[in-house]
């Protein structure tokens, strides 16, 4: 078993192993101050797992209870949110009771806000079922849902109280699913592991991928958890990634906008003599080999229109995540005219340096 310990506001641990979940009944036997859990989870992951999960919790010594979503980021919703706050009343959930947020990103933050917000924060657990939830959501304390007028724009810091990986639950994901997650890891290598990053191309055991990715997120998160300072660099590839989310309507996956992300600001970066080839070609070739495009079909113009609107705009300039070297990314505070001139260079073709 590979374990990470999470040394914030909260301190948590993060349990990777394979077949882990075997061991579902007896973990949570070690909260025995809970009565009743309630497992939420979705369609999907219910539908390939129900009968494991019943069969390993026969051994869990409390109540069990389940409530299954809708598969999906339209369950991210006001209405998902309210419903399940209404049937942990009805089920007359205590303080002392605890949530089980088992499946991907979409179930961890839904989970994660009803978690911290009723009866004003009770204890939650998080079974990270996707590669993106094992290295990203599931971190971090991060909840959310979306609004009419955006993502992820109501939510709260909440803190699980455990992590429980099991990468054996990944074979079930789709290819497009898995990839999605690893448009993260490779961000990771980028922001600040670049042994990460090289483990990328060698034939690595899931699990060490997974643990050192949590390693990478736990460190920003440590530093600042409530995410004013150097958090801000898990952004990288973000801020044009998620132009290109919105300029394609949501037709290029999370993923897919991230890794082209990437690409641009790595461009961009040498460009603007920050980053040396040699590191850009070995991004490139990385992000090519998980069969991700590398840019987008539209013009920085229209991503910059789209960039003005970035709720983590300040005024006239916008904090870019620049890579310098693999292993070294750095916060970047550009006018916003500046920004533009990387999405310029970011999507030229043929550059002298190419
Ligand atoms: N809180 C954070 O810090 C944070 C960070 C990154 C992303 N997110 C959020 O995460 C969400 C995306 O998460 P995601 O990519 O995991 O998407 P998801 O939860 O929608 O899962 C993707 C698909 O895979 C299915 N699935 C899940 N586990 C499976 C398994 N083991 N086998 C087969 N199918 C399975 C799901 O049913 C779904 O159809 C977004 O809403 C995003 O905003 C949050
Ligand atoms: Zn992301």
């Amino acid at each position: 078993m590979q374990i990470v310990d999470i040394n914030c506001s909260k301190k948590y641990q993060i349990r990777i192993e394979k077949g882990i979940i075997e061991n579902l009944g007896s973990i949570l036997n070690e909260y025995s101050a809970v009565s009743k859990f309630c497992i939420i989870t979705d369609k999907n992951v219910m539908g390939i797992y129900e009968e494991k999960i019943n069969h390993v919790l026969l051994k869990c010594n409390s109540e069990i209870i389940y409530y299954v979503i809708e598969p999906g980021e339209k369950s991210k919703s006001g209405e998902a949110y309210l419903e399940i706050l209404e049937f942990l009343a009805k089920n007359e959930f205590t303080r002392t009771d605890m949530l089980i947020a088992f499946g991907g990103g979409v179930v961890g933050d839904l989970a994660g806000f009803v978690a911290a917000s009723y009866l004003r924060g009770i204890d939650f657990i998080q079974i990270p079922t996707t590669i993106l939830a094992a290295v990203d959501s599931s971190v971090g304390g991060k909840t959310a849902i979306n609004l009419k007028a955006g993502k992820n724009l109501a939510g709260a810091f909440h803190q699980p109280v455990m992590v429980i990986c099991d990468s054996e639950m990944f074979n079930t994901l789709t290819k497009d699913v898995r990839r999605d997650g690893f448009a993260e890891v490779i961000k990771y290598g980028i922001i600040n592991d670049a042994e990460l990053f090289d483990k990328l191309s060698e034939n690595v055991d899931i699990e060490v991928i997974i643990k050192k990715s949590v390693l990478a997120k736990a460190k920003l998160v440590e530093e600042d958890e409530f995410d004013t300072g150097s958090r801000r660099l898990l952004n990288l590839g973000h801020t044009f990634g998620h132009a290109i989310e919105i300029a394609g309507e949501y037709r290029y996956s999370h993923g897919e906008a991230v890794a082209m992300g990437i690409m641009i600001v790595s461009k961009a970066a040498v460009a603007k003599g920050y980053l040396a080839k040699n590191d850009y070609d070995k991004i490139k070739n990385l992000i090519s080999s998980y069969e991700f495009d590398l840019e987008p079909e539209f013009t920085a113009e229209k991503l910059y229109e789209i960039m003005l609107l970035d709720k983590k705009r300040e005024g006239k300039s916008i904090t870019v995540v620049v890579p310098f070297a693999i292993g070294d990314s750095r916060l970047v505070k550009l006018k916003l005219e500046e920004a533009k001139e990387y999405l310029v260079e970011g999507l030229k073709q043929g550059a002298q340096w190419m």
